[in-house]
Formats: C-alpha cells, sequence, structure tokens
C-alpha cells in the first residue's frame, strides 16, 4: 500500500487554520480538508430540522438520514453538500457557527464523522485542518501543528472575513461569538480543543500571512524530511 502524508492543522477558530492550510496544501500538491466544514454542514441539518443542537437524543436521530458529501471545484474550493443539496455558502453564515459548535460537542456527531475523516487520510496525502485531528482523527499524522493568535486578533480576522462575504456583523457580537466558541471547545468531554503532546505550537497575533505562512510551511517540509 502506498505511504500517504498528513498534515494535522489544529487550533482555536481565526487563527488562520484555512487560509494557512489550504495554502500549505496547494505548495505541498496534497488534499486540503476542512474538517470544520463537515460539522458545519451537520449544524445546518440540524437547524433545517428545526432541532435544538445541544439534544443529543434528537440530533443523534438525525444522524442516519444525513448524507454529506464533499467535492473540490475547478478552483480548490471544498464544496460541502447534504443529502445532495449545495450548502458551502450557508455552512458560512454566523448562526451555523453556533449550531457547529453545539453539535461538535456531542459524541455521536463526533463517531458519525469519524470514518469520513480518517478515509480521506487514507486515500490521499492531506493537510487537514480542525480541532482534534492531531490528538484524536489522525492521532499517527506525520505532522502536528497547533495554531494559533489572540483572541482580539481572531475576532478581527473573523469580521474582515465578513464583510467580504457580504454578511457583515459587529465586532463586538464576533468577539463575543468567538469567546463562547473557544469555550464550548475547550472544555467539552469529547476531543476537546488541546494541542497534542508532540504538535508543535505556532502562535501567529502579530504576523502577516506570508510570515506565518513562510514560517508553517518551512516546519512541515522539515517535518516530513525527517
Ligand atoms: O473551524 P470552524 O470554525 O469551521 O469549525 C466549526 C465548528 O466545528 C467549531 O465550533 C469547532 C467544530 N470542529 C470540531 O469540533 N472539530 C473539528 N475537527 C473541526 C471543527
Amino acid at each position: 500500500m502506498t505511504k500517504h502524508y498528513a498534515v494535522a492543522i489544529d487550533g482555536p477558530s481565526g487563527a488562520g487554520k484555512s487560509t494557512l492550510a489550504k495554502l500549505c496544501a496547494e505548495a505541498l500538491s496534497f488534499l486540503y480538508v476542512d474538517t470544520g466544514a463537515i460539522y458545519r454542514t451537520v449544524g445546518v441539518a440540524v437547524r433545517r430540522a428545526g432541532a435544538d443542537p445541544k439534544d443529543r437524543a434528537a440530533v443523534s436521530r438525525l444522524l442516519p438520514e444525513l448524507k454529506i458529501a464533499m467535492q473540490y471545484d475547478d478552483s480548490g474550493l471544498q464544496r460541502m453538500y447534504l443529502n445532495g443539496g449545495d450548502v458551502t455558502d450557508e455552512i458560512r453564515c454566523p448562526e451555523i457557527s453556533l449550531y457547529a459548535s453545539a453539535v461538535s460537542a456531542l459524541p455521536e456527531v463526533r463517531a458519525f464523522l469519524l470514518g469520513m475523516q480518517r478515509a480521506l487520510a487514507r486515500e490521499n496525502n492531506v493537510v487537514m485542518d480542525g480541532r482534534d485531528i492531531g490528538t484524536v482523527v489522525l492521532p499517527s499524522a506525520d505532522v502536528k501543528i497547533f495554531l494559533t493568535a489572540s483572541p482580539e486578533e481572531r475576532a478581527q480576522r473573523r469580521y474582515e472575513e465578513l464583510q467580504q462575504r457580504g454578511t457583515p456583523a459587529r465586532y463586538e457580537d464576533v468577539l463575543r461569538d468567538l469567546r463562547q466558541r473557544d469555550e464550548n471547545d475547550r472544555t467539552r468531554a469529547v476531543a476537546p480543543l488541546v494541542p497534542a503532546p508532540d504538535a508543535v505550537e505556532i502562535d501567529t497575533t502579530g504576523n502577516t500571512l506570508e510570515q506565518s505562512f513562510a514560517f508553517l510551511y518551512n516546519t512541515i517540509k522539515e517535518r516530513l524530511a525527517q
């Protein structure tokens, strides 16, 4: 069987994971897998069903019916499909962030998505980003990175991103939601957001994208060569 390489990039939201992971994947010619998008797709399903995303039994009942698929378009964007419908734009709205955060705390949801994430890494060289990739999904990843930045800087980045997407929000609300999600992600009982013991921690506060990319890419190249 051909050896496939895996780079796990974990960290809180807004640390620059998706942008940097995508750039690294392109530079390495690896597949970029945004696992947050997969949790967000479950969030959309729960909202559509009118279920409470914290209600473990209600969410669990929905899971067997869900058909989640992903495809890459010509620009390399990971498009997400829920029961055949394209939800790529819908998953990015702020309300869905909170749904995704709530459903991602449920063990049934994490178990449901584990196989899909592992299968992608079995069949491809991947740069996979998320919260528990280095600790739970791919514990034997070749390289593990834990990417962070201060909450204020992360909120500022998210705020600018929302403006660019044409769905602006108030900075204070973005910061509040981000702190709420950090708290949910760090304190949940299953797969909490913690660095793997063997992860390289990189703080991107105050860095330009170019600086963070150069540092991250060099770190990955060095580790892959070992
Ligand atoms: O990275 P993101 O903001 O798109 O992730 C959405 C939510 O999904 C976030 O609250 C954390 C959760 N998530 C997770 O628990 N595990 C992952 N591997 C990826 C995301």
